[in-house]
């Protein structure tokens, strides 16, 4: 027995460091646990013969005791390396520039809205809204449409199923609204959205409008002709031209259609312009007397100039987009070049 006692010594002597606990519960396992060498060989003790024992105890005691300092060290080795490798693989850099959060942008019929709007503000016009949803007597009647014009006509407009009311196909109706509200001398921008029942690459059944007008005391087509000039060189640049083509519409006598200048070609004609070196840019005239009536303002004192105009159009030749539905699919690979 003490031979054998001799020789687990040096081999614990020789045990290398174990490298995770399942290894080191190995080594326990093999000496000290219920079948290992050194508790068979305690169990053995009783039958040695006395002479004997006082060494062997010695022997046995050292066994246990340099087996117990080895499993204890590396416990605590093995377990101080686990929390050591933990850490090594939580480590980040605090110093790493963060993932950006991705930004909307503005939407492209805003940009353009805004910025009109901004400009009659700077000539002193004051911002109106008027509600979506409309009556016949604000949409058309009090604009002097004839009972039988072809605009009231189911085709273009939605009708609400079974109300008297109708969603607005112009921002006109804002002129009799604000009319009714403020007395003249007035001057009002009016941006809003419309509807007509109208859908292809160059109309949708909603787009933007804004109207725009003046009322005071002896106003001139020469000053609606001034203000729209000089609200377009403000818009698209100095140089831009415009011209006026005589026209019609029920509310606005006399009327007109202003163009200007296609920035593409620089007026030589292209294909945006259809070669005629022009672009149709809004509708406007002086307004009709019958309107200024229908809001109890009296025409022999009072006149004055209106016109309104599509943003969509605008902002689909500023960015050159060449298809009215992608302003509405908010597709933000598109909104993002904004
Ligand atoms: N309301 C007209 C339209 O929608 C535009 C317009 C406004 C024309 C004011 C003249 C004066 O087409």
């Amino acid at each position: 027995m003490i031979p054998e006692l001799k020789k687990i010594l040096e081999e614990v002597a020789l045990l290398q460091p174990p490298p995770d606990l399942e290894s080191l519960n190995e080594i326990r396992l093999k000496y000290l646990g219920k079948k290992g060498s050194v508790t068979s060989l305690s169990r053995g003790m009783r039958g040695l013969p006395p002479e004997m024992k006082p060494e062997a105890g010695k022997l046995l005691g050292e066994a246990r005791q340099r087996l117990e300092n080895f499993i204890g060290a590396s416990e605590k080795r093995i377990k101080q390396e686990t929390v050591q490798r933990e850490i090594e693989s939580e480590f980040f850099d605090v110093t790493l520039p963060a993932t950006q959060p991705s930004f909307g942008s503005r939407h492209p019929i805003s940009i353009v809205m805004d910025e009109i709007v901004e400009i009659f503000i700077s000539l002193g016009f004051q911002i109106e809204e008027g509600p979506e949803i409309e009556n016949d007597h604000y949409n058309f009647e009090s604009l002097n449409f004839p009972p039988e014009h072809p605009a009231r006509d189911m085709q273009d407009t939605f009708q609400i199923s079974g109300l008297p009311l109708l969603l607005r196909t112009h921002t006109s109706p804002v002129q009799i609204r604000s009319m009714e509200k403020y007395r003249p001398p007035l001057s009002v921008i009016a941006p809003g959205k419309v509807f007509r029942c109208d859908a292809d690459v160059t109309h949708s059944p909603m787009f933007h409008q804004i109207e725009g007008f003046t009322v005071d005391e002896k106003v001139t087509f020469g000053e609606l002709k001034g203000t729209l000039d000089l609200f377009i060189h403000r818009l698209y640049g100095p140089k831009t031209k415009t011209r006026f083509r005589p026209s019609y519409f029920p509310f606005t006598e006399p009327s007109a259609e202003m163009d200007v200048s296609c920035a593409t070609c620089g007026g030589a004609g292209c294909r945006i312009c259809k070669q005629t070196g022009w672009l149709e840019i809004l509708g406007c005239g002086m307004i009709h007397p019958n309107v200024l009536r229908a809001v109890n303002v009296d025409p022999d004192k009072w006149n004055g100039f209106a016109f309104g105009l599509g943003i969509e159009r605008i902002a689909m030749r500023r960015y050159g987009i060449g298809d009215i539905r992608l302003l509405f699919e908010n597709d933000t690979r598109f909104l993002r070049q904004f």
